[in-house]
C-alpha cells in the first residue's frame, strides 16, 4: 500500500499516527473529511498482525465514517482512530489518557467514541487527555443499543422493498456475532417475532443468546450456509467475499458490520444474484445519531427520529437503485457524495 497515492484517491485529509513506549500506545487517527463538520468516528482496539493492516483498516473505516455521517445528515466529516493491541490484555488507564492528549492536539478537528474493542469506561480514560469524546459512562455511554434499532429499520425497509411487507415476524435472521450490537439486535429481533440463528466466536456469548432467546446457535464457519431471509453482519467487515458469496442462502443483507463487502465487486454480485443488500453505513447509521446528539442538548425524542428515519433512508437507495439501475452500494454512495458535495460548498 502506498499510503500517499491512496489518500490522494480517495482526497483523505490527514493520518496521523500516534507512539508513546512509557503507555505503551501505538494507535493512529484518521480524518478523511471534514467537509460537512469535525469528523466523528469511534476508536478500535484490536491486535492488528502488522501496521500495514492498522493503516489500511483506520484508513477505510474514516472513509467509511464521512460517507455513514453525510448519509445520516449530520453536520459532520468522518474519520477514525486505531490503536494496536488486545483489548483482553493490553488496556490501561495510561494508555486511553495519552491517546486522549494525541486527539486533543488535533484541536477538535477529530471526535472519538467507542468501536469494537473499547467501552464507556476507556472514553472515560481518553476524557482525562481531552474534551473531544463521546460515549462516556457519564454522557451516553454506549450507542450500541442504538446502533441496533437502526439496524432494525433497514432490515424492516428491505423487507418491504424485497417482498413488500415490513413486517419482521416469522423472518429468519441469521446473526454473525452477538456483541454489543449483535445481542442488542437479537433482543429486538425476538420482540417482533423474528427466528433468529446466532453465531460468535466466543461460544459463551452465543450460547447465551442462544438460550435468553430461544435462538438457534451454530459453529461461526456455518452460518454462510443458513438457510435465512436476512443475513445480519455484527462481527467485523469483508464478510461478503469470494468464499461466503457462493454460500450465502438470503434474500437480504443487513447488518452493523462496517464495510461487510470485501470489495465493490461483491456489491454488484449480491445484485447479479437477486439479494438485496442494505448499505452498511446508512443501516448502522443509530449509533452515530445518538452520539452526535451529545454535541448538542440531548433529545431522545429527536434521536429516535432520526433513527427511525433509516428506514426513509434506505428506502431513497433503493429507489434510486432502481430509477438508475444501480447496485445498492453505488445508489448510497451516489447520495452521500452528493451531500459531503454540498458540505464542501458551503464551508
Ligand atoms: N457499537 C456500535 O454502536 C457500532 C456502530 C456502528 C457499527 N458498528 C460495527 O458493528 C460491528 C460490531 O460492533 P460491536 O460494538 O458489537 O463489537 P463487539 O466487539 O462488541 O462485538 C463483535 C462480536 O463479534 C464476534 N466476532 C468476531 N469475529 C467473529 C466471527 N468471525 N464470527 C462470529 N463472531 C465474531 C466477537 O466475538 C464479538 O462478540 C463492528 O463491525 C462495528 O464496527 C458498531
Amino acid at each position: 500500500m502506498e499510503l500517499l497515492k491512496d489518500m490522494e484517491k480517495h482526497d483523505f485529509e490527514q493520518l496521523v499516527v500516534c507512539q508513546d513506549r512509557d503507555a505503551g500506545l501505538k494507535a493512529a487517527v484518521a480524518i478523511h473529511s471534514t467537509a460537512r463538520g469535525p469528523a466523528l468516528g469511534g476508536t478500535r482496539m484490536w491486535p492488528y498482525a502488522s501496521e500495514y493492516e492498522a493503516f489500511k483498516d483506520v484508513l477505510r473505516l474514516a472513509r467509511g465514517m464521512s460517507y455513514k455521517n453525510a448519509m445520516a445528515g449530520l453536520p459532520l466529516g468522518g474519520g477514525k482512530g486505531v490503536i494496536i493491541g488486545d483489548p483482553e490484555k493490553d488496556k490501561s488507564e495510561a494508555l486511553f489518557r495519552t491517546y486522549g492528549s494525541f486527539i486533543d492536539r488535533l484541536q477538535g478537528w477529530y471526535l472519538t467514541a467507542e468501536d469494537v474493542g473499547t467501552c464507556p469506561e476507556d472514553m472515560d480514560c481518553i476524557a482525562c487527555g481531552t474534551k473531544c469524546v463521546l460515549g462516556t459512562t457519564g454522557k451516553g455511554g454506549d450507542p450500541s443499543p442504538w446502533t441496533a434499532r437502526g439496524i432494525r429499520q433497514g432490515m424492516k425497509a428491505a423487507l418491504s422493498r424485497f417482498c413488500g411487507k415490513a413486517d419482521l415476524a416469522g423472518r429468519v435472521v441469521a446473526v454473525q456475532g452477538v456483541g454489543h450490537v449483535g445481542a442488542f439486535l437479537c433482543r429486538l429481533l425476538a420482540e417482533d417475532g423474528a427466528k433468529l440463528v446466532v453465531t460468535d466466536i466466543n461460544q459463551s456469548r452465543a450460547e447465551d443468546i442462544a438460550s435468553a432467546l430461544g435462538a438457534e446457535k451454530v459453529a461461526p464457519e456455518e452460518i454462510f450456509d443458513v438457510s435465512c431471509d436476512i443475513f445480519a453482519p455484527c462481527a467485523l467487515g469483508a464478510v461478503v467475499n469470494d468464499d461466503s458469496i457462493n454460500r450465502l442462502k438470503c434474500s437480504i443483507v443487513a447488518g452493523g458490520a462496517n464495510n461487510v463487502l470485501a470489495e465493490e465487486r461483491h456489491g454488484y454480485e449480491l445484485a447479479e444474484r437477486g439479494i438485496l443488500y442494505a448499505p452498511d453505513y446508512a443501516v448502522n447509521a443509530g449509533g452515530v445519531i445518538f452520539l452526535a446528539d451529545q454535541l448538542e442538548t440531548y433529545d431522545p425524542d429527536k434521536v429516535m427520529q432520526r433513527i427511525n428515519g433509516i428506514y426513509d433512508t434506505c428506502m431513497e437507495i433503493f429507489g434510486l437503485a432502481e430509477k438508475e439501475n444501480l447496485a445498492p452500494f453505488v445508489a448510497a454512495d451516489t447520495i452521500a457524495e452528493q451531500r459531503m458535495a454540498k458540505g464542501r460548498a458551503e464551508n
